[in-house]
């Protein structure tokens, strides 16, 4: 059987902060969750994943994995050695047992199946995954002898020759299961951090004589580890590169790609162009020729094709063919325009169905409420939808005209082709056809102002 090890319960002391490092986003994932995905190498794996302080939120979030938890303080020891020692019970002598850190999210199951591969082909006790860093500093060095592996040593117990060393430990190996729990039973924290090291278990089974490998990867960016938070902002920006990389090879038209941040789980179509600044979240689906300009923020939502978005926020909306939108307009959660609606500037829409072809141009709120075609929502007009307790709807059917800045509290029907006048407060439904207006009748008053003009001068004179 195949089973992957996941260790995440390190104190994540570097990175300085108050959550759990591995349940820091990266891209607005947990960096654990992108480690989990690649550890899924193959159907019926197994994959453990050795928690600490932060056990709770991750079992919460991965809850179909199997999760021990280790323990943290003065009493009980520490290291990644220690850690997979607490997963003992899971593996079998026969087992491939493969172990990962849980910072290091930039890995591919690709290369990670690669390394098995070699591996098992090989015939190996244990494996290690190396690559070479032009600044290797932090990380474990490989020491060969006559080009063949002998052991890890960590940059805290290195010497000036060691330090040298380029190729690193990516904290990455496959063992055969006995041999693991064997060596594991060895380990010792004779070291400078008095830690037991997982590393320290490729030498000892080396020195039992059994068959050790360490396999170069040349892709570093695949092995950064995060201790940082320096490094995991790095880590963002080969991400990002790699996921934007993917989509401009599959049509995606993109403009100054390093300014433009895209969910790993979004589908866009192609010739769809995106501007700097825009930001495409979750598992969002945008569909052919669309343009999406400014900082524009897409989050979870669906957008067909040809649709426009210019400096926008569009959370959990449903956005059909030909729609534009913006600037500086805001779809809240349940918004669903239909096929070329034009939504204009500061313009928030919720919980409504908006029909085909119709327009707010500027400045209104349509929330709770049902649009019909072709209908005009004029400028300033507010569906007044909460009465201080309760949330209402309002229903306007095709063709209606909502004159600017009216107010329609709701539950309203206007039916079809009514018409709301300019800076009316709507509180009766509307039948078809008719007008509606509801404000006081204007009043001229001739010669007002040459009246004022003598009172006033009549108090200079006092
Ligand atoms: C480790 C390796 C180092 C390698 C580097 C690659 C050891 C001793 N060193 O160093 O050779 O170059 O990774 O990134 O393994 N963890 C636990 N329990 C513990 C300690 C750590 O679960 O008691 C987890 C951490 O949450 C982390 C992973 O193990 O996900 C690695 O621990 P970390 O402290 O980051 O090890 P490094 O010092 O980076
Ligand atoms: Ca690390």
């Amino acid at each position: 059987m195949d089973i992957t090890i996941i260790l995440a319960a390190g104190e994540g002391t570097r990175m300085k902060s108050n959550k759990s490092k591995v349940l820091h986003k990266l891209l607005n994932h947990d960096i654990l969750e992108y480690v989990v995905d690649a550890a899924n190498i193959s159907d019926n794996a197994k994959t453990i994943v050795i928690a600490g302080e932060n056990e709770k939120q991750i079992k919460e979030k991965f809850g179909n994995l199997i999760i021990k938890r280790q323990h943290i303080g003065e009493q009980y020891p520490y290291g990644t050695g220690y850690a997979v020692s607490l997963a003992i019970e899971e593996i079998e002598d026969n087992d491939n047992v493969v172990v990962l850190n849980g910072d290091i999210p930039l890995l591919t199951r690709e290369s990670l199946l690669e390394f098995i591969k070699l591996h098992k082909d090989n015939n190996n006790s244990a494996s290690v995954l190396s690559t070479i860093l032009d600044d290797p500093t932090t990380y474990g060095r490989i020491v060969r002898e006559n080009n063949e592996f002998e052991k890890i040593v960590e940059e805290k117990d290195a010497n000036c020759d060691v330090k040298k060393i380029k190729e690193i430990n990516t904290g990455i190996y496959a063992f055969r299961g006995k041999d693991l729990k064997e060596a594991l039973s060895s380990l010792n924290t004779q070291n400078s951090q008095g830690e037991l090291y997982l590393t320290d278990c490729i030498e000892i089974i080396k020195n039992n004589l059994k068959k050790v490998g360490c396999y170069t990867f040349y892709d570093p960016n695949e092995f950064y580890g995060i201790n940082n938070k320096y490094e995991l902002s790095r880590a963002e920006i080969i991400m990002q590169e790699r996921i934007n990389k993917k989509f401009m090879i599959d049509g995606v038209i993109m403009h100054n790609p390093s300014m433009i941040r895209i969910d790993k789980d979004a589908k866009i179509g192609k010739d769809t162009e995106i501007y700097p600044g825009a930001c495409i979240l979750g598992k969002s689906i945008i569909g052919e020729n669309c343009i999406i300009k400014g900082s524009s923020r897409i989050d979870e939502s669906i957008i067909e094709d040809n649709v426009i978005i210019d400096n926008s926020v569009i959370e959990k909306s449903h956005v059909e063919s030909g729609v534009d939108i913006g600037p500086f307009s805001h779809l809240r959660p349940k918004a669903h325009l239909k096929e070329n609606v034009h939504i204009g500037n500061f313009v928030e829409v919720k919980n409504a169905i908006v029909g085909e072809n119709t327009k707010a141009g500027h400045l209104a709120y349509i929330g709770d409420a049902d649009l019909g075609k072709n209908i005009n929502v004029g400028c300033g007009v507010i569906f007044v939808n909460y009465d201080g307790k309760f949330k209402h709807r309002s229903t306007i059917e095709d063709g209606a005209f909502i004159g600017s800045n009216a107010n329609i509290v709701a539950p309203v029907h206007v039916e079809k082709e009514g018409y709301i006048a300019a800076g009316s407060t709507i509180t009766n439904d509307v039948g078809s056809g008719m007008l509606s207006i509801e404000r006081a009748s204007q009043k001229n008053i001739e010669g007002y102002v040459e009246k004022k003009k003598k009172r006033d001068k009549l108090k200079e004179e006092k």
